[in-house]
């Protein structure tokens, strides 16, 4: 591994802060949404706007190299106004990773649209470009010296094609389409805006990208694997990277009457924003055969059906996680490779990793052995993409410590360091270091090896 590689971790804002209402934050779709029955809330959270001094400390025993992490878009700009108390928040942050040696990769938006710009309609009303690229703006001023590498969205194909389910929008295909649209063109126009400024950093999207295999060799089927990664995973990085749209998941847009209204404005300002790198997250691959109109549920990674061009099916080759997710680590490789054969943009994976049911001992430990084992399998094949050729930045997996999953509560829990509460109590949220923190600690240390 090169001497420079990020060793890292991620967490975002609303799935860690908690402190909801403090301080002058406004609220975001996630303090609004419906909460699946059993599940806790976003409001405390793990409470780390009130402890990231402690949390800080215990990345650096870790021995992290970067930590990426969201700022809270109604936390610095309730209202549309600004909040210095929310920008104050984030500057401590950085400082202090700064001062413990932690590079701070920043995403702008991860899924917490405020409240008052969503009662506006959201990303489907234009004016919501020019909102986030004042918001971005103000970041990119205060923050742009210090933060190295910027993502601007996340998973923007997530809230586009499964948002409800991680509750950001839960409109009809054309107008999800209208509003990922506008995110494209507020994405590019804040990229253009970056590099004109001079700021030191990079700035990328971070979609979720997974390749997509075809359930049989029959055309059909490859042919259903060609749509569906068109329209899940090249229509965002084609537009990052290219500045255009991809042609097969226009074809399909058009087809199913949910292509996009686009000005001649939108396609200079989208061919003038590109991206400078690639961070994307990856769980699992996709399979799929030719839409045979079965019923798919949806989920942002088990997958979904559009009537005529494909639908997700299992793939019986592959484990799943006890929450149904495949586990794919070759998959990793090979979705490495085929997003760097396509663009040849050094890639920062900021995502990845096994939601499970944790157990502290009442020693005080927790022995997540299959997160290890995860978490190994697919560090082996990142190595071997980066013997395959493929340039890579950085690691950061999920997550840098327990947080609130989407939509499955604190029970699925993915981090290094365990937060004690459950769902309905919040108990002390104590710190505690699972076994899997002490081995990432020594593959640091080791640099890969
Ligand atoms: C990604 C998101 O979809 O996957 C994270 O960027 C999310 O916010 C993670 O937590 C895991 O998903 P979930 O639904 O298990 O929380």
């Amino acid at each position: 591994m090169k001497e420079n590689f990020l060793w890292g971790a991620s967490t975002s804002a609303y799935q860690v802060e908690g402190a909801w209402n403090e301080d002058g934050k406004g609220p975001s779709v996630q303090d609004n949404k419906a909460i699946p029955e059993g599940t806790t809330d976003f409001k405390v959270a793990i409470d780390h706007y009130h402890r990231f001094k402690e949390d800080v400390q215990l990345f650096k025993e870790l021995g992290l190299k970067a930590y990426r992490f969201s700022i809270s878009w109604s936390r610095v700009m309730p209202n549309g106004q600004i909040n210095e108390e929310g920008l104050a928040f984030y500057e401590s942050l950085i400082d202090e990773l700064i001062r413990q040696n932690i590079e701070p990769i920043v995403t702008v938006f991860h899924f917490d649209l405020p409240v008052y710009m969503a009662e506006k309609g959201g990303w489907e009303n234009r004016e919501t470009i020019n909102e986030f690229a004042s918001y971005c703006q103000l970041l990119f001023e205060r923050f742009g010296k210090k933060v190295p590498y910027w993502q601007t969205i996340n998973e923007q194909n997530v809230m586009a094609l499964a948002g409800s389910v991680i509750g950001t929008s839960n409109k009809s295909m054309k107008e999800k389409f209208q509003e990922n649209h506008h995110m494209l063109v507020a994405q590019a126009l804040v990229t253009k805006h970056f590099h004109e400024q001079g700021h030191p950093g990079k700035i990328g999207p971070a979609p979720n990208i997974a390749s997509v295999y075809s359930a049989t060799d029959k055309p059909e089927d490859q042919l259903a694997a060609l749509y569906m990664s068109a329209l899940r995973n090249w229509l965002f990085l084609d537009v990052a990277v290219y500045g255009i749209y991809n042609h097969n998941a226009w074809h399909l847009l058009e087809s199913i009457g949910a292509a996009p209204v686009v000005t001649e404005e939108d396609r200079e300002i989208l061919a003038a924003g590109t991206c400078d790198y690639i961070a994307f997250n990856y769980y699992n691959t996709m399979t799929v055969s030719a839409y045979y109109e079965k019923e798919n549920k949806i989920d942002q990674q088990s997958g979904f059906g559009i009537p005529g061009f494909f639908q997700s099916v299992s793939n019986e080759h592959l484990p799943l996680t006890e929450f149904g997710w495949p586990i794919d680590p070759a998959g990793f490789r090979f979705t490495l490779n085929e997003i760097y054969s396509r663009y040849r943009l050094p890639l920062l994976i900021t995502e990845n990793g096994i939601g499970a049911k944790d157990t502290l001992t009442t020693a005080g430990e927790v022995h997540d052995n299959y997160r290890i084992d995860y978490l190994k399998d697919h560090i082996e094949q990142l190595e071997l993409a980066i013997k395959d050729g493929v340039d890579i930045i950085g690691y950061c997996p999920w997550s840098a410590i327990d947080l609130i999953s989407t939509h499955e509560g604190i029970e699925k829990r993915y981090g290094f360091i365990y937060v004690n509460r459950t769902e309905e109590d919040l108990l002390d949220l104590a710190r505690y270091r699972k076994d899997s923190f002490y081995w990432y600690q020594k593959v640091i240390a080791n640099n890969g090896l």
